[in-house]
């Protein structure tokens, strides 16, 4: 593993890649690493798609323009060895052919609308329909799908990605232009913090997440059912045979779905439960206890005891989508050059409730003009 990253950085600098600095130096202070800005590859009209690379303490992350993705991910493990924690392709091509949101920036709505409609201040909008009968992820195109006008800094110890990207209004169905910015920042711990804002001009609802699929063991290295996961979550949404939440906030108690203790990810996957067989497995939204913070707050720890690589998520959102990578099924081969079967990675979306426009009870993701979206994820790693 260390010796291909090697090699990509040396093959890398060869094709002329140029060190962005702000302030005047290449190294942030307490051993970040300044953003670098290789070129990635070309999408069929022409733009061209940039990867930077940025590292600090001892967390390296590889960011595409095209979706914001987290192309890479390496941290070290027990031992001080790092592998790609993060599943992902080598090309720019197999992102646009058929990426399940691999690493991406996922909006304008993570996750489902249920018929993918909503009705707002009396008007009912028809959003683009991509799953069945419903809108997901924002729809066919969504900003998955886009290219991000990407900014690095370094900021007294941190190194960071600034993105943004302009919604138009009625882009996939969705009222008002959104004015979209997420923030990417590598402190001198190694904690990758997301800082989403958004403002619009037209009242409308957003949700935006992270759809990573991590695998502590490494990418390439089997499937992530011996990781152990705590949620700290009393309640989940039920869904119907479409994924779309009933309305319901159920217990967790004596269900597949109590992870308030940690205990590893596939012990009650194969328990006979309806919700487990509409899922294909876990692939659910978790009402965290702690509800919506005005700062980051616990909501879950993901370990792998083989590496001993540890992820704690805190986040200012209210529920967390815990979807064990059900649909992998063995189509796709991955920037490890094997194939990805179901269970090879799991994903922690960090997000308001699945279809919220259309269930008045669930926290509100209605952002009106002159107010401004914003939510805060910090993933902190660990051996
Ligand atoms: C959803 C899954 C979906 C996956 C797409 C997850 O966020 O919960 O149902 O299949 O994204 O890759």
């Amino acid at each position: 593993m260390e010796l291909n990253r090697r090699t990509v950085i040396a093959g890398a600098a060869a094709a002329g890649i140029t060190a962005v600095a702000t302030g005047g130096t290449a190294h942030a202070k307490g051993g970040g690493r300044a953003p670098v800005k290789s070129l990635f590859g070309t999408l069929a009209d022409g733009t061209e798609v940039h990867r930077w690379s940025l590292a600090n303490g001892g967390t390296r992350m590889k960011v595409l323009s095209y979706g914001g993705i987290v192309q890479s991910l390496e941290i070290p493990d027990r031992r001080g060895r790092y592998a790609n924690v993060s599943l992902g392709f080598d090309t720019i091509e197999e992102y646009v052919a058929s990426s399940p949101y691999f690493g991406a920036l996922v909006g304008r709505y993570g996750n489902r609308i249920g018929q993918g409609r909503f009705t707002l201040d009396g008007t009912t909008y028809q959003l683009s329909v991509n799953d069945g009968d419903n809108s997901l992820h924002g729809g066919e195109k969504g900003f998955d799908k886009r290219v991000w006008d990407v900014e690095p800094f370094t900021r007294g110890t941190d190194v960071g990605l600034v993105l943004r990207y302009t919604s138009a209004d009625g882009e996939m169905g969705y009222p008002g232009t959104l004015r979209t910015k997420a923030t990417y920042t590598l402190n001198r711990h190694g904690d990758w913090r997301i800082d989403y804002e958004a403002t619009t001009d037209k009242p409308t609802v957003c949700n935006l997440t992270s759809h990573v699929y991590y695998n502590l063991a490494g990418e390439a290295s089997g499937t992530i059912y011996d990781h152990e996961l705590s949620i700290d979550a009393s309640r989940y949404t039920p869904v119907d045979s479409g994924l779309i939440p009933t309305g319901e906030l159920a217990r967790v108690a004596g269900t597949p779905f109590d992870f308030r203790r940690a205990k590893p990810v596939g012990r009650d996957i194969r328990v006979a439960h309806e919700q487990l067989l509409y899922g294909k497995g876990l692939d659910h939204n978790w009402v965290l206890d702690k509800g919506s913070t005005r700062r980051p707050a616990h909501a879950a720890t993901l370990r792998d005891p083989s590496s001993g690589r540890t992820m704690r998520i805190a986040t200012t959102e209210p529920g967390l989508q815990f979807y064990s990578g059900n649909f992998l099924d063995g189509s796709l081969v991955g920037s490890g050059g094997t194939v990805y079967r179901q269970g090879d990675g799991l994903c922690l979306e960090t997000q308001h409730f699945p279809d919220s426009p259309n269930q008045p009870a669930f926290p509100s993701t209605v952002l009106r003009p002159g107010q401004t979206y914003r939510t805060t994820t910090v993933h902190s790693f660990g051996a």
